[in-house]
This record gives structure tokens, C-alpha cells and sequence, in this order.
């Protein structure tokens, strides 16, 4: 894989440096908790079959890919602990190189919970330690609402209202401390309860990861994370086209961002995919990206985004089709409770009429 304007194009989260690649290395943001953060990694959520995983991880691993995205709520940390073990003992990747993220789950939105759910982790994961810890969501759900392990199958009076960020977040800094996780930051949050942890504690979420796409650019919170030191993950990149049966859910319709006019023209004119201009529109401002694809030919396609330049004109085009909030697809009042939770996070969509 050719790098090439790299770094310099970096400019909008200019305090979350961008390390200088070794040629064919995927270029890396260094987080301010001192890690290096690939800016492709490899989403895996609503990818259990065991054969699909595999097959996808060893196709990611083979294209260069060493950062993966995986949560407790996905159920595939086994069986991407399996991979990597494999890959590990045969030599082929070392530890060091490896970025893993995985997430504590929102029925274990309690600071006694985190040692626990991270000792399940890493025990599923077969890892001594995680790169990233994140908080999966802000809001919580009874442990025992989740009975069915499954979220949407939680009812309304299955929230849990106690949420406390902060003392969570502190037993997060304890893991941290303790060598298991080595940084640690928010998924889901906005402003204020990421404003609160970083007033409120010695060691800053050194990530936030939240949907962001060509609908839903999240300028602003891009912005406040830029000013804060703090590295943006942009999950669901290409709008989830694999996740109708979600959005659905929430009264929304799920975009076909691969065929918007604007997108195909630039690819043609760069001789890229749709999905490459995409990608490469978030991670070209200093934003990771975390596509998900158990398609091996996808999985290649979705790192080779570094030998190609997107100019000024195709910028402006792709900054301008940007619907802002009504761009959101993941509202998740499916989580039955969340929208009266004290910490729902979209305080302005809590009114919609939709499930
Ligand atoms: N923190 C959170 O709350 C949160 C929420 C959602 C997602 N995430 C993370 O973000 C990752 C990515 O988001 P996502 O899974 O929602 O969706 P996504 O990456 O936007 O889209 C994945 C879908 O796009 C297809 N696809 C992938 N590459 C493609 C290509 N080059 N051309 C055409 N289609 C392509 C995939 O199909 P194939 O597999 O068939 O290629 C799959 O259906 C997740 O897997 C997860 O790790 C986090």
C-alpha cells in the first residue's frame, strides 16, 4: 500500500498528531494518553459466525489492518481472540503492533462492574491488555433487564437511572493504571458529559467514538474534541447499510451513501469506489475510521485509501452535503428506557415520535 499525503492533510484535529508512517503502514493519530491509534480498524459488529470472522480478520490482518473494533455486546471476542492468539504465535504480528478496542456494555454502567466486564474481555479476547477501553454508551440498563442478551429486547422500566460517569469513569482509570487498558475513552457521549469527565478527573478520555458519516458530520463535536486533545473514531461510515433492521426501528430510512451523485463523481474522477471517497473524506481531517466488512475483497478495498488525495473542490462538496442532526441515524430509544435516561444523550431528538 503507497502513503502519500499523509500528515499534511491532517489539519482539522490538529492537536491529535498524526505519527509519520513506515511505507505500506497505515498512518496512525497519537493519542494524548501517549498510544498510536491506526486510522483504519476493522468493525465487527454483527459478525458471530465463526468461518465470516475468520475469514475477514485474517483478510485484514494479511492487508495490513492492526486495529480492531470489537465490544462486549458484539460476542465475537472470543473468536477474534482466537485469530489473533493464531496470528501471535505464528509470529506473524506482534503484540506492540496490534491497536484492539473493545467496550464496557451498557448493562454494566456501574463502577463495580468495570473490573469485571474487562476481565471478561481480555480473558475472551486472550490479550494481557486492551489499546482502548471506551464506555460504550452513556446511558445504563439494569443488569438483569438484559436477560435475553439482547438490548432491543429491553423494556422501558429496565434503565438503570443510577449513572454515575464520573465514578465509572474512575474505575476505568483504575484499569488503566493497572496496565489493562492503555487508554481509555467515551462512545455515544456529546459535549457536556465528555466536558464533565475532563473537568472532573486528572486523565482525559483520549477517544470519542460516535456515529459520523457523510449525513452526520459531527462538526462541532469534531471541533470540541480537536480543541480538547481528544481523537475522534467515526463509526457506521458508510451510513450501516447492513443495520436497516436497526434504523428501521428508529422511523428512519437508511441512506444509499455509495450512490449519491457528488460521491460517484469524485470516485470516477480519482478512479476510486464510492466507498474509498467516504472513507477517505473522514480520515483525510485526522478522523479513524472503522469500516466493517467480512467481504475479504471490501476488507482490502477499505484500507486503500491512503494513496489518493481528495482536493480543496471535493472537500467543500462532500463537507457540504452534510445534513447535521437530521443526518443521525442511530437514535436508540430502542433501548427500551434510554430517551427518559438522565444521561440520553440527544436531549434534542428525545421528543421525536418515533420508537
Ligand atoms: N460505538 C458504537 O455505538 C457503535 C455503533 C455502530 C458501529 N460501531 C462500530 O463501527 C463499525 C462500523 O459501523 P457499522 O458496522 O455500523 O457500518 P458501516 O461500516 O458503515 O457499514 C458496514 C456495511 O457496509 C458494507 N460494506 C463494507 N465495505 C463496503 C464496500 N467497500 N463497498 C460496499 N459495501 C461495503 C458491509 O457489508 P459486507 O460485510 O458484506 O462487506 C456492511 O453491510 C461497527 O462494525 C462497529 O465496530 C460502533
Amino acid at each position: 500500500m503507497k502513503s502519500l499525503g499523509l500528515c499534511v492533510a491532517f489539519t482539522v484535529l490538529a492537536v491529535v498528531h498524526c505519527a509519520v508512517p513506515r511505507a505500506g503502514e497505515v498512518p496512525k493519530v497519537t493519542l494524548n494518553s501517549g498510544g498510536l491509534m491506526p486510522l483504519v480498524g476493522l468493525g465487527t459488529w454483527q459478525v458471530t459466525d465463526e468461518r465470516k470472522l475468520e475469514q475477514a480478520l485474517d483478510a485484514a490482518l494479511e492487508a495490513g489492518y492492526r486495529h480492531i473494533d470489537t465490544a462486549t455486546i458484539y460476542y465475537n471476542e472470543e473468536l477474534i481472540g482466537k485469530v489473533l492468539k493464531r496470528w501471535l504465535s505464528e509470529g506473524k504480528v506482534k503484540r506492540e503492533d496490534l491497536f484492539i478496542t473493545t467496550k464496557l456494555p451498557v448493562y454494566a454502567m456501574r463502577a463495580a462492574d468495570v473490573p469485571d466486564l474487562l476481565n471478561q474481555s481480555l480473558s475472551k479476547l486472550q490479550l494481557d491488555y486492551v489499546d482502548l477501553y471506551l464506555i460504550h454508551m452513556p446511558f445504563g440498563v439494569k443488569r438483569e433487564a438484559y436477560k435475553g442478551g439482547s438490548i432491543v429486547a429491553i423494556g422501558p422500566n429496565g434503565t438503570d437511572l443510577t449513572t454515575d460517569h464520573l465514578a465509572i469513569w474512575d474505575a476505568m482509570v483504575a484499569e488503566k493504571v493497572a496496565g489493562r487498558a492503555k487508554a481509555l475513552g467515551v462512545s455515544n457521549f456529546n459535549e457536556t458529559q465528555i466536558e464533565r469527565i475532563i473537568k472532573n478527573s486528572k486523565v482525559p478520555p483520549a477517544n470519542l467514538q460516535v456515529e459520523l458519516h457523510l449525513f452526520h458530520q459531527q462538526k462541532p463535536l469534531v471541533e470540541f474534541c480537536k480543541k480538547n486533545g481528544i481523537a475522534v473514531t467515526a463509526f457506521s461510515s458508510f451510513g450501516s447499510p447492513g443495520s436497516k433492521w436497526l434504523i428501521q426501528l428508529s422511523g428512519k430510512e437508511l441512506p444509499d451513501l455509495f450512490n449519491i451523485t457528488e460521491v460517484k463523481e469524485i470516485a470516477n474522477k480519482h478512479h476510486k469506489t464510492a466507498a474509498q471517497v467516504l472513507l477517505r473524506h473522514i480520515v483525510q481531517k485526522g478522523i479513524t475510521v472503522i469500516p466493517k466488512s467480512t467481504n475479504p475483497s471490501r476488507v482490502r478495498e477499505n484500507i486503500e485509501i491512503f494513496n489518493f488525495i481528495l482536493d480543496d473542490e471535493d472537500v467543500a462538496t462532500l463537507d457540504s452535503l452534510d445534513k447535521g442532526i437530521d443526518g443521525k441515524l442511530f437514535i436508540m430509544k430502542n433501548i427500551g428506557g434510554s430517551v427518559n435516561h438522565p444521561e440520553y444523550p440527544w436531549t434534542i431528538l428525545q421528543n421525536e415520535p418515533v420508537a
